[in-house]
């Protein structure tokens, strides 16, 4: 019996998991536990995404709530060591590039217990971003690195990272997707009709990056932003809880065609993501989760792990140029009004649905010894 413990904390990690919990516990040979750190705690950042994934309560949670970095780290450090000593898994797997992926890793490494990282390689090239620092940490530190596309393989092996360390799995936001696509369909409608929008004729906002949201000066600008988009079509924002304090401070009322909401779950999120016209964002997931939903996305940000998505042409780093994201809305606008909602994309390779799979297989080959 191999010991897997899949350590997640953020609410991209819990929605990361979802998937590859369900494919290693196919595996008579795999015992799977889920340690949850604590960072993310409220019921619509935490709990929900267990519900709704089909994910159990995590067998640990280490409660370690919010805090500066060091604290919030450090203490995830103490707490996952501690649990590790007791429990010696065989393997650690680690999601994205939050505080918990970071945590998790670097004990895991410290104390020889293999390390797999999903989403690995994936590079903002922004050292100022908690995230990029992070990422670049656990990659240098991890035993089985999971790349979702080929850029990642160039920015590994950028930084001398052996090839023999890779694999290209796909991006597993995109199973998350498709498994759950059916009750994402089924409740479609009433997600609408609650927030009495129609299909296609909206936009949605997520912000919450601490660069964008911390920095008051960006944030006013994104607030203006928000406010000569909504007045050529009506928006929707559900508020991340990083944002919602923000907003207050600054004493924020969106104007008439504005919907401040709460934090979505999962299903209701993609459900309004689905049928959006189009998405502005600074979130990592949601700028491939439009990918593949051929949803036009504008980030608001100026640079992007996400080069694939650009390539695509699904993706448009507009930064906070305002000319430039009136553009692209009006474009949108007309293209939707001449075509129908749907974007032309190709297919990306390996973002099938299919990534936890191949996750597990490689998994069970460095067990038996052929690679890692
Ligand atoms: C974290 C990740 C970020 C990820 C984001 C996803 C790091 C460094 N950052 O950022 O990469 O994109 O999650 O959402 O790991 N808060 C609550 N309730 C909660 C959680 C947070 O009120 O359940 C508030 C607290 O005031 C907290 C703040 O949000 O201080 C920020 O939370 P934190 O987890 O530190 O960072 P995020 O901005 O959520
Ligand atoms: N998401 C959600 N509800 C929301 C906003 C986002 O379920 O109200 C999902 C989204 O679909 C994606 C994940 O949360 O799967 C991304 O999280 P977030 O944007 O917070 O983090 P990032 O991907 O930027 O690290």
């Amino acid at each position: 019996m191999k010991k897997i413990s899949l350590i997640v904390g953020a609410r991209p990690n819990f929605v990361k998991a979802g998937p590859l919990y369900k494919e290693l516990e196919k595996e008579p040979a795999f015992q799977v536990e889920i340690l949850h750190t604590g960072q993310h705690y409220d019921v619509n950042m935490s709990d929900i995404f267990f519900k709704q994934l089909d994910l159990p309560a995590p067998h640990v949670n280490l409660n370690v709530g919010s805090g500066p970095h060091g604290k919030q780290t450090g203490e995830m450090l103490i707490k996952i060591e501690k649990h590790y000593l007791d429990k010696r898994p065989d393997l650690v797997v680690v999601f994205g590039d939050t505080n918990s992926t970071l945590a998790g890793a670097l004990v895991a490494a410290k104390m020889g217990i293999k390390v797999a990282h999903i989403e690995a390689g994936v590079r903002s090239f922004d050292m100022s971003m908690p995230e990029e620092i992070n990422r670049i940490i656990v990659d240098r530190i991890s035993d089985l690195l999971f790349i979702p596309d080929e850029y990642a393989r160039l920015n590994l092996n950028e930084e001398g990272i052996s090839t023999s360390r890779m694999f290209l799995v796909g991006n597993i936001l995109m199973d998350t997707l498709s498994q759950h696509m059916n009750k994402i369909i089924a409740m479609e409608k009433e997600v609408l009709d609650k927030l009495d929008l129609a299909s296609k004729a909206y936009g949605l906002i997520t912000i919450h990056r601490a660069g964008n949201v911390d920095d008051i000066e960006r944030l006013r600008n994104i607030i203006t932003i928000i406010k000569k988009a909504s007045e050529k079509t009506p928006l929707v924002f559900p508020v991340h809880p990083r944002t919602q304090s923000r907003l207050s401070e600054l004493g924020y009322i969106p104007s008439n065609n504005v919907k401040l909401i709460n934090p979505l779950g999962y299903l209701e999120f993609i459900a309004l993501l689905k049928n959006s016209l189009f998405v502005m964002t600074d979130s990592g997931g949601v700028q491939t989760e439009s990918s593949f939903l051929q949803v036009p996305c504008l980030t608001l940000r100026e640079n992007t792990e996400w080069l694939i998505t650009l390539s695509m042409g699904t993706n448009v780093l507009v930064a906070y140029n305002i000319e430039k994201i009136e553009e692209e809305i009006n474009k949108i606008i007309e293209t939707n009004k001449i075509k129908g909602p749907c974007i032309q994309v190709n297919t990306i390779k390996y973002w099938d649905g299919k990534t936890s799979e191949r996750i597990v297989n490689v998994i069970k080959e460095s067990f038996e010894g052929d690679i890692v």
